[in-house]
C-alpha cells in the first residue's frame, strides 16, 4: 500500500474514491461542501431523504456521481461534539473495509474537521496509516483452497490543509514504519507453535539484520546459554525437545554511539505450564506467549524502516515450557546467572524465569533504559482486560514517558505499583527467593520478581497478557505495543 499526503482542494482532487466524513446532525465540513458542489448534490440529496444519518461507524457509498471523484463515500463520524480519536479512528477502519471489498484502486480521506481534537497533522497522518494498514493486515495464509481475492486498492492519500503538508508526510512515514513492524509481530505471533519454534524466530532475526544494514542479528544456543549461567531460563526449557534460543537484535541508528535502550522480549513459543499443567480448554492461545518477543522484533523493523536515530539492543531468550520426564518440578530450586536461587514452586510462572536471566544479560551493553515485554500473567489480565496493558517501574520518570508515549500512540498503558510489600510475598524457606507469590495481586508480585534483577538499572516491565492478541471471533494477534514502544522510542527520552 502506497500513502501520501494532499493539500489538494477537494474539487481538484481525481481519485477513484472520495472517503467524506459526516457529522450526525451537523454541518458540512469544507471539503464535504466542495465535493457535493462538483457532485451536484449528491451528499446533501442523500442526507436530506434521510438514507444516511452520520451515527458513527456509518458507511454509505455514492456511486456514479459527476465530479474529481469517480465515488464518493460516506463515513459517519457521529455528532460534531462528541467527536474524538475514536470515533474518527473507527472511521478510518469502516472506510477501508469497504474499500478493501470495492473495486477503487485508489483514494483520498478527507475526515471530518481538522484538526481532529487533540490530534495534531503529525499524529492524524500516522494513526491514519496505521489504521489504513491494520485494517488490510491478513493472517498468514495456511487455508488451502479458494482464496478470497485481493483487495484492488493500492494507493491512499490522506487529506491535509496545505501548512500542515511537511508534518503530515512525515506522520505517514512513521506510520509506515509503525504498520511494518506491527504487521511482522502479527505474522510472528499469528503463527502456531509448531512452526514459530525458537529456532524459527532466530531465523526471522538474521532475516531481518538481512533485510536492513541498521540491524544486527545474534543467536546463542543452549550451550552458550549454558556457558552464560542462564540456569533460570535453562529451567524452562527442560521439558522440551525443541532447543532453546537467546536472540539479541541491534539496531544501530545515528546515535549508534550513545548508551543503548534495551528491549527485552518474552519468548515462550509454547507455555502449557510444565508440570504445573494448565486446563486444555483455550491452551491453544499459549502460542501468543511469545508476543514479548515479537514485540521486540516488530520495534527493531520500525526503527530500521524509518531510519529512526536511536541506539536499541533487543533480548529475546526463547524457549517452550512443556512436562515431560526431564522437566523441572515444583520445588526444584535453579541458580539465576544474576547468582540467585530460585525455588520453582510453579512451573507455569515460567516468563519471569527466562526474564530475569535476559535483563542480567542486558547489563553488559549499559543500557541507559531496559524495558522488558512480556505476556507475563493472568492476573494483569484480570486487572486491566484487553484495552490497556500494565506499566510497572519504579522510576517516575521512565513510567511518565511511557504512559505519554501510549496516549500519543493510541496504545496505552496503565502504571501498575512496584513495591517491597509485593516483593515480600516471594520469599522462600528454601531459596534467596520463590517464582511465585500468593494469588492476590500477581500482576504485581511477578513484575516484583523481575524488579529483584534490576539493581542499578533504569527499569520498566509492559505485561501485555491482555492487549497482545484478541480472542474469540476476531482471535490474533493485535501488533500492540510496537505503537507505543516506537513512539517512546522516537522521543529519544
Ligand atoms: N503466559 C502466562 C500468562 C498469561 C495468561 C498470558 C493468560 C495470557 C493469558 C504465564 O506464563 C502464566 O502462566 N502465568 C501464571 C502465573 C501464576 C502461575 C503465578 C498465571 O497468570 O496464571
Ligand atoms: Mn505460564
Ligand atoms: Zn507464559
Amino acid at each position: 500500500m502506497q500513502f501520501h499526503a494532499t493539500g489538494a482542494p477537494a474539487g481538484r482532487q481525481r481519485t477513484a474514491c472520495a472517503v467524506v466524513g459526516i457529522h450526525e446532525r451537523g454541518q458540512l465540513t469544507a471539503s464535504a461542501r466542495e465535493l457535493d458542489r462538483h457532485a451536484g448534490g449528491a451528499i446533501s440529496r442523500v442526507l436530506r431523504r434521510g438514507d444516511f444519518s452520520g451515527k458513527a461507524g456509518e458507511v454509505m457509498p455514492v456511486l456514479g456521481v459527476a465530479g474529481p471523484a469517480e465515488r464518493l463515500l460516506l463515513i459517519g463520524l457521529g455528532p460534531d461534539g462528541k467527536y474524538s480519536r475514536k470515533t474518527w479512528r473507527s472511521g478510518v477502519t469502516a472506510a477501508v473495509q469497504w474499500l478493501a471489498r470495492s473495486g477503487a484502486r485508489d483514494a483520498v480521506l478527507y475526515l471530518g474537521r481538522e484538526p481532529v481534537p487533540g490530534l495534531d497533522p503529525y499524529y492524524a497522518a500516522r494513526l491514519t496509516v496505521e489504521s489504513v494498514a491494520g485494517a488490510l493486515y491478513r493472517i498468514p495464509d495456511l487455508k488451502t483452497g479458494r482464496k478470497p481475492p485481493r483487495p484492488r486498492l493500492a494507493r491512499v492519500g490522506v487529506a491535509v490543509p496545505t501548512e500542515a503538508l511537511a508534518e503530515a508526510r512525515r506522520g505517514i512515514r512513521d506510520g509506515e514504519g509503525i504498520a511494518a513492524g506491527s504487521a511482522l509481530m502479527r505474522d510472528l505471533a499469528n503463527l502456531p507453535a509448531n512452526v514459530c519454534t525458537p529456532s524459527h524466530l532466530a531465523t526471522a532475526a538474521r532475516r531481518l539484520a538481512r533485510e536492513h544494514r541498521s540491524i544486527r542479528a545474534r543467536v546463542l544456543d543452549r550451550a552458550a546459554i549454558r556457558r552464560l549461567g542462564m540456569g533460570s531460563f535453562l529451567s524452562v526449557t527442560r521439558g522440551s525437545e525443541e532447543p532453546p534460543r537467546l536472540i539479541v537484535l541491534e539496531y544501530r541508528g545515528t546515535r549508534r554511539r550513545t548508551a543503548p535502550v534495551v528491549l527485552v522480549g518474552k519468548g515462550v513459543t509454547f507455555d502449557t505450564g510444565g508440570i504445573s499443567l494448565k486446563q486444555s480448554g483455550g491452551m491453544d492461545e499459549m502460542k501468543f506467549d511469545m508476543s514479548g518477543a515479537a514485540s521486540v522484533f516488530g520495534t527493531i523493523k520500525a526503527l530500521a524502516t524509518i531510519g529512526a536515530a536511536e541506539h536499541v539492543v533487543g533480548i529475546v531468550p526463547a524457549c517452550e515450557n512443556m512436562p515431560s520426564g526431564r522437566a523441572t518440578k515444583p520445588g526444584d530450586i535453579v541458580t539465576s546467572m544474576a547468582g540467585k536461587t530460585i525455588e520453582v514452586l510453579n512451573t507455569d510462572a515460567e516468563g519471569r524465569l527466562i526474564l530475569c536471566d535476559a535483563l542480567t544479560y542486558a547489563r553488559r551493553f549499559k543500557p541507559r533504559a531496559v524495558v522488558d515485554i512480556a505476556t507475563l500473567t493472568g492476573a494483569c489480565v484480570i486487572a486491566l482486560g484487553a484495552h490497556y496493558c500494565g506499566l510497572f517501574s519504579p522510576d517516575d520518570a521512565l513510567a511518565a514517558g511511557l504512559t505519554a508515549a501510549g496516549e500519543r500512540a493510541d496504545d496505552r498503558a496503565w502504571r501498575m505499583p512496584v513495591a517491597e510489600e509485593y516483593a515480600d510475598l516471594l520469599k522462600s524457606n528454601f531459596a534467596d527467593l520463590a517464582n511465585v507469590a500468593g494469588r492476590d495481586g500477581g500482576a504485581i508480585t511477578a513484575a516484583c520478581f523481575l524488579w529483584k534483577f534490576t539493581d542499578g538499572l533504569r527499569w520498566a516491565h509492559l505485561d501485555i497478557a491482555g492487549t497482545a492478541y484478541l480472542s474469540g471471533k476476531q482471535k490474533g494477534s493485535t501488533g500492540r505495543p510496537v505503537p507505543l514502544l516506537v513512539d517512546w522510542l522516537l522521543r529519544g527520552e
